[in-house]
């Protein structure tokens, strides 16, 4: 069995990091989430990994390299436009060479692995083996109906009146007959080749499609809101080590990561929480919920329920909660005239700000 991984796609919702990186290695609890897809596919005893790419391809290809750092070899396809998921199947034709297929979304995120869905599939080999998950807002997904029994009677992807609440995961396991199916597709109202819609002619043609549904978190973490929510949920398995420096006048409060090269003087760090290597942390409370990458600088300020990616910057700033700062932000106060916020934002940043 291979996997086949989705790392293309532009990741409009989570701009403006996605400007500058692919939304896959934005990072969850200090780890970019692609990896921890990889890491579950290695720990199901896959070795053979083709990744779709667009083009953030150069970003990818240097968080992953040739896949030896995960334990897995890495093949690169590259999907010329994001025109689909069965059209990034169909573009792995030749690397897929007939094997049945892990297909793991990059940007999702499930708890417990794909172990399970891997013996499930190998003790009946079906022509698709699916993960469904109960969702509160069924428009944003592909759909599943069940019958009675259980079976998959009907899918529909992104319904605007949804006829059940039972979410497409973003892991499936194909046969090569999965290709087949993709071949005859039209693009839908959104102008891709829909892998729920494969599926579907699948089911059409009366071949075995099994499902099961997850009783662990899925994440899918394409939004800011949703990826601090990931981080949070991320953030509640870690468990506590202190590598780092934490001065007398410091405190760390349970499950806290603070990694080797981070130092902390006279700071609080409530946890879960991650603080990265090399990042100084002066007079400064973290609050439950709050990942700092690398090589930040946080003087006089307290933070909470919020992912710093590396480089950050921030002094005398009171509170700041439920945010996401991308690379190199730097937050300062000044005494300077006239009293103003002077911003430098990149291109669909968000700011909401209050006196006081
Ligand atoms: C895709 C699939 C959808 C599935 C979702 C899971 O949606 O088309 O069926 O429920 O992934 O993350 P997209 O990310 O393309 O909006």
């Amino acid at each position: 069995m291979k996997a086949l991984v989705l790392a293309g796609g532009a990741g409009t919702r989570l701009r403006p990091l996605t400007h500058t990186s692919a939304k896959q290695l934005v990072p969850v609890a200090n780890k970019p989430i692609l990896f921890y897809g990889l890491e579950q596919i290695r720990d199901a005893g896959i070795r053979d990994v083709g990744i779709i790419v667009g083009e953030t391809e150069p970003a990818i290809r240097a968080a992953i390299g040739d896949g030896s750092a995960f334990g897995i070899s890495a093949t690169y396809l590259r999907q010329d436009r994001p025109l689909g998921l069965a059209h990034a199947v169909l573009t792995a034709e030749e690397y897929l060479d007939g094997d049945d297929f892990v297909m793991f979304l990059g940007d999702n995120l499930i708890e417990g692995g794909i172990g399970d869905l891997v013996t499930s599939f190998v003790a009946d080999r079906p022509a698709a083996q699916l993960l469904l998950k109960r969702v509160a807002d069924p428009q944003r997904f592909g759909i599943a109906v069940l019958d009675d029994d259980g079976c998959i009677e009907r899918l529909v992807e992104k319904p605007s009146e949804p006829p059940s609440d039972l979410a497409l995961v973003g892991v499936y396991i194909f046969t090569s007959e999965i290709l087949d199916a993709a071949r005859q597709l039209e693009p839908s109202w959104r102008g891709e080749l829909e892998i729920t819609d494969a599926i579907q002619s699948l089911v059409e043609q009366g071949a075995a499609v099994r499902a099961s549904i997850v009783d662990g978190w899925w994440l899918d973490t394409g939004k800011k809101d949703e990826l601090l929510d990931a981080n949070r949920i991320v953030l509640g398995t870690v468990e506590r080590r202190i590598d780092g420096e934490v001065d007398g006048d410091s405190e760390v409060v349970g499950n806290v990561v603070v990694e080797r090269g981070a130092r902390l003087v006279s700071t609080t760090v409530r946890g879960p929480a991650v603080i990265g290597s090399g990042s100084r942390l002066e007079d400064v409370f973290i609050g439950p919920f709050t990942s700092v990458a690398a090589e930040c600088a946080l003087t006089r300020c307290e933070i909470e329920y919020s992912v710093l990616l590396e480089g950050c910057s921030i002094s005398d700033v009171p509170r700041i909660e439920g945010s996401l700062l991308g690379r190199d932000v730097t937050i300062s106060r000044t005494e300077r005239r006239p009293s103003a916020h002077r911003l430098t934002l990149g291109d669909h940043s968000q700011l909401e700000i209050t006196e006081g």
